[in-house]
């Protein structure tokens, strides 16, 4: 008989995650000194893009030494002071765990490559390479000669993935987690938290297309996930990959037990992209994406977020007024919304160069290959890569403008402190089932959010041609866009 798994309901409930790309911010002491601004939003958590050694070849993606901070951002010193001061404002500060995969910097995948007898297994190695297709582009094996195999990395060729049917590898994570645990994380987001083990290792593979997920086995990884983060005194937060393929199947076995909250990027993707197929513009299907928004929102373990450090600004990609896209993130039913710092000031996407050589993001270089490849001028090229490129949400937060509009009840900001009150504070909002009225072509919605005799009505309108609200029953207003 194995071991019975604890649930999480001891850390459930209802929670607002913030998420902070650190280099958007500066090093470990610029986010502990931005703190006080970014406490006014009463966040009950920090997510921290990953901040560990690494060569940075994928953001931080890439991990070299999962127990050291990497040096850009300071020191474990630092990070330990962090903690501290956030946990004075009662916010919990999550790490970011890559489980899927590591840096091939990491002294794992170097004894690996030496056939050294304890890290021979840790990744997927074969002798001949498969057809299948990486996420960044390119094959998804390649060849390393001292060790005369072919590796499997489905991100970039510096990223080799883990073997996790080796419970070494298993083991070695439960190490990693108790060491932040120890230096008193609250919990982790965990990258690409669905496709930790292959079934199929045969050719056939095209990642882009939902034929991918017969080659995973989401059992086995949920079991893994299981005995690695079902305790009960961790906040755990999943980055399933499935694009708009997703299903409700994949995502509560994840919750189930090892996980508080998933995402699903696909929610955003059904608006405007096929997979997360970032090389084409696409206009936005308004009436496909808000019907799918509004069914996921329903479900109680989901995670809302209308952009992260992986998407454009939620403003420029749907072409949105910023406080329409902040009432449909917090009217919507949702118990664990996640705000991508920038997005409470209205950012928009960056004015980024026309040169490919400035984009510091291995994906958005990988786009431009590809788009030359296929014939597309460098104009075209760099116009869909501006518009589409993740480096658009990974630049610098202006703190002037942060001040300024913390002061301004009337700003973006001060929007978000009204509506975030509502959605902490009103139980209509905390539990009100969703009863959707009306979803049109343009970015228009209308809802009730229902409980017992109570009922407010939402108007939402996304192109800011018409004022959103949220009216209560007695006919008043209490939140409106202007
Ligand atoms: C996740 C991260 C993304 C990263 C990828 C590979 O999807 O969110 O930024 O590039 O995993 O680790």
């Amino acid at each position: 008989m194995g071991k019975k798994i604890s649930s999480k309901h001891d850390v459930a409930g209802r929670k607002l995650i913030y998420q902070i790309y650190p280099t958007a911010i500066g090093d470990l002491r610029d986010i502990k000194d931005a703190l006080p601004l970014i406490a006014k939003l009463k966040p009950d958590y920090i997510w921290l893009n990953p901040i560990f050694v690494s060569p940075w070849v994928d953001g931080g993606y890439d991990v070299a030494d999962y127990c050291k901070i990497d040096p850009r951002f300071g020191t474990m010193a630092d990070f330990k002071r962090l903690v501290a001061e956030a946990k004075k404002y009662n916010i919990g500060i999550l790490l970011d765990l890559v489980l899927n995969h590591t840096s091939n910097q990491h002294p794992w995948f170097q004894k690996s490559i030496m056939h050294d007898s304890w890290y021979k297994d840790y990744y997927v190695w074969l002798d001949k390479p498969l057809n299948w297709n990486s996420f960044f582009g390119g094959p998804a094996f390649d060849y390393e000669a001292r060790r005369g195999e072919y590796y499997l990395h489905l991100y970039d060729q510096s990223q080799p993935d883990l073997n996790f049917k080796n419970p070494r590898v298993v083991h070695e994570f439960k190490n990693i987690i108790k060491f932040w645990k120890d230096q008193g994380v609250a919990g982790f987001r965990v990258d690409s938290a669905n496709i930790l083990t292959e079934r199929n290792l045969k050719h056939g593979m095209i990642p882009r297309l939902s034929g991918f997920f017969s080659y995973y086995q989401p059992k086995d990884t949920v079991q893994i996930l299981d005995k690695l983060l079902a305790q009960e005194d961790l906040f755990t937060i999943a980055e399933p990959v499935g694009g708009n393929f997703m299903s409700k199947k994949t995502f509560r076995g994840l919750t189930q037990n090892a996980f508080n909250a998933a995402f699903n990027i696909g929610t955003l993707d059904v608006a405007d992209t096929y997979m997360s197929n970032k090389e084409s513009i696409r206009p936005i299907n308004y009436k496909r994406w808000l019907t799918k928004l509004a069914d996921w929102s329903q479900e109680s373990k989901f995670s809302l977020a209308l952009e992260s450090h992986d998407t454009p600004r939620a403003v420029s990609r749907f072409n949105a007024n910023p406080k329409a896209l902040c009432m449909l993130q917090f009217c919507l039913p949702g118990n664990y919304p996640c705000i991508y710092q920038g997005q409470e000031l209205g950012t928009k996407n960056a004015h980024l160069s026309n040169n490919i050589d400035d984009y510091p993001g291995v994906q958005s270089r990988m786009i431009y290959r590809h788009l030359r490849r296929e014939g597309k001028t460098k104009k075209e090229a760099m116009r869909i890569v501006k518009h589409t490129s993740r480096d658009n949400a990974r630049q610098p937060i202006d703190w002037g403008d942060y001040l300024l509009q913390s002061k301004n009840p009337d700003s973006v900001l001060g929007f978000y402190y009204q509506m975030l009150e509502i959605w902490r504070n009103d139980p209509v909002m905390a539990e009100g089932k969703l009863k959707v009225r009306y979803i049109g072509a343009q970015g228009v919605m209308n809802f009730n959010r229902v409980l017992g005799d109570r009922s407010y009505f939402v108007h939402i309108d996304l192109t800011g041609k018409t004022a959103s609200y949220l009216r209560n029953d007695k006919g008043e207003k209490i939140l409106q866009t202007r």
